[in-house]
């Protein structure tokens, strides 16, 4: 006698699922969110919807850990709703906001007006960072530990916005009230200010590298690891651009972990400017080949924990302005994946790989609950691509309140087809469906834990008899 098939929400059935234990061709079950069953199901479930997956890879739902959504008081750049849905657009089902918005999110009331905007019209999860200043140094950790939180981040060189901590005891303060993994824009403001005048006298966005130079980066760099050594502070260190901050990353993994962004990974200078003028001006520089080539390798050596796209976005008109009053950043979150797709098809990276850094990556440094890999009890959270879909990427296709994207006309070989968030199709063949349900992410971590986080357990003792 078989017996009665267990009815799920969503299947999506013969796909080939990058799993932890490497590429199966495998059934998923989905119900109230979240992965229960996995295997060959068909005959023992059925489904109220189901996917037709052959053909098609099945990766752990894409979540970005660095994007500007400009919301609140900059929305004519980008808002929740857009930056959300250019996400899931792009097979990107959570996402990590940034604190430099207008008002800056520096306080409890201003993370909860963003987790009140998102309810209802972000496309995908989220949580928002608490920028780090003189002003909240004291309050920070219990801000970090509010739901909805992604951590404290700091900006050490001004980019866009009016977050800056610069000065040591201010950083020091910041470091010490808080638990969870802190993240950085090391970029050194001193020195910014001291090298400004090169780029003031020429005018040229090739200089852009040479203004916020490879010194201006490492120094930063080194000084808040060396702080975050002292301070027992885990760290985690943004869009690193440079061969020299890898060399000396590599030699602090055990408390800092290290993103890198689609842009320094695919792009170069001085072809970049030329090519793209301020449209590739951003913060800290897309700089020359011999860089780009450190960050590969320093994805194969493991040194990059994560890939954040570093969303950005500003309007063409205000990317027209004379350089260098043009403001830096570019859009990414749509981007990431079929960027990074391209790459795994020119063979820079394993399939396996990119799901270590834009999935089980960001989930294993900040604590994330229940999502980075397809397994029983997670959410069903899932990115089907086509490894195979040629596409040209377009501004037209950028949904993106600034409608543009640095990669116009570029043909990528791979592709985002549908995108799931916890068991919810909101993209089915490329095209958005479903409504806009995102829900906030949630943390493991325990910020009250009394022991440094990345202290190695004690070496077991031998008895003496
Ligand atoms: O170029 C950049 N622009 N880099 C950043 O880190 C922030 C940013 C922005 O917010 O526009």
């Amino acid at each position: 006698m078989s017996a009665i098939p267990q009815h799920a929400d969503l299947m999506i059935c013969v796909g080939t699922l990058i799993t932890p234990n490497g590429a199966e061709r495998a059934d998923i079950a989905c119900r109230g969110g979240r992965i229960v069953a996995l295997g060959a199901l068909k005959g023992r479930w059925t489904a109220d919807t189901t996917i037709d997956a052959t053909g098609l890879h099945v990766l752990p739902g894409v979540i970005d850990s660095q994007v500007h959504f400009r919301e609140p008081g900059l929305t004519h750049k980008e808002d929740l709703e857009a930056g959300t849905r250019g996400a899931v657009l792009g097979g990107v089902t959570g996402v990590f906001e940034m604190p430099n918005t207008n008002p800056l999110t520096l306080w409890q009331a201003d993370l909860q007006a963003k987790l009140d905007a998102a309810k209802g019209r972000a496309w995908c999860d989220y949580a928002f960072y608490i920028g780090g200043s003189g002003v909240n140094a004291e309050q920070l950790q219990t801000l970090e530990s509010l739901p909805g939180c992604a951590g404290v981040k700091v900006f050490m060189g001004s980019s866009f916005g009016d977050l800056l901590a610069d000065d040591n005891t201010v950083l020091k303060r910041i470091l010490r009230h808080g638990r969870r993994r802190m993240a950085v824009h090391a970029e050194d403001e001193a020195r910014l200010k001291e090298r400004k005048s090169i780029v003031e006298a020429s005018g040229d966005v090739c200089q852009h590298p040479e203004w916020r130079d490879v010194d201006s980066a490492l120094l930063a760099t080194q000084r808040i690891v060396t702080m975050a050594e002292d301070t027992g502070r885990r760290l985690h260190v943004l869009h690193v651009s440079t061969a020299e901050e890898m060399q000396y990353l590599a030699r602090h993994k055990r408390c800092v972990t290290v993103e890198v962004t689609p842009h320094h990974l695919t792009m170069a200078a001085p072809e970049c400017y030329q090519r793209l003028g301020s449209l590739a001006q951003m913060n800290p520089p897309v700089r020359e080949q011999r860089h780009q080539d450190a960050l590969w390798e320093a994805i194969r050596k493991g040194v990059v924990d994560v890939i954040g796209s570093d969303h950005a976005p500003h309007t063409l008109a205000e990317k027209a302005k004379p350089y260098p009053q043009s403001p830096s950043g570019m859009t990414g979150v749509q981007t990431l994946l079929p960027v990074m797709l391209d790459h795994v098809h020119a063979g820079r990276l394993s399939l396996q790989r990119l799901v270590d850094l834009t999935s089980a990556g960001p989930a294993r440094i900040f604590g994330i609950e229940g999502k980075g890999r397809i397994a029983l009890g997670y959410d069903a959270d899932l990115t089907l691509v086509d490894l195979a879909a040629r596409r040209t990427i377009t501004n037209d296709w950028i949904a993106s309140r600034s409608s543009w994207t640095p990669y116009d006309g570029k043909v990528v070989t791979g592709w985002p087809v549908h995108t799931i968030v916890r068991g919810q199709v909101v993209v089915r063949d490329e095209a958005l469906v479903g409504a806009p349900e995102g829900q906030a992410i949630r943390f493991l971590e325990t910020p009250d834990k009394k022991t440094s986080p990345f202290e190695l357990p004690q070496p077991l003792r031998v008895k003496n008899s």
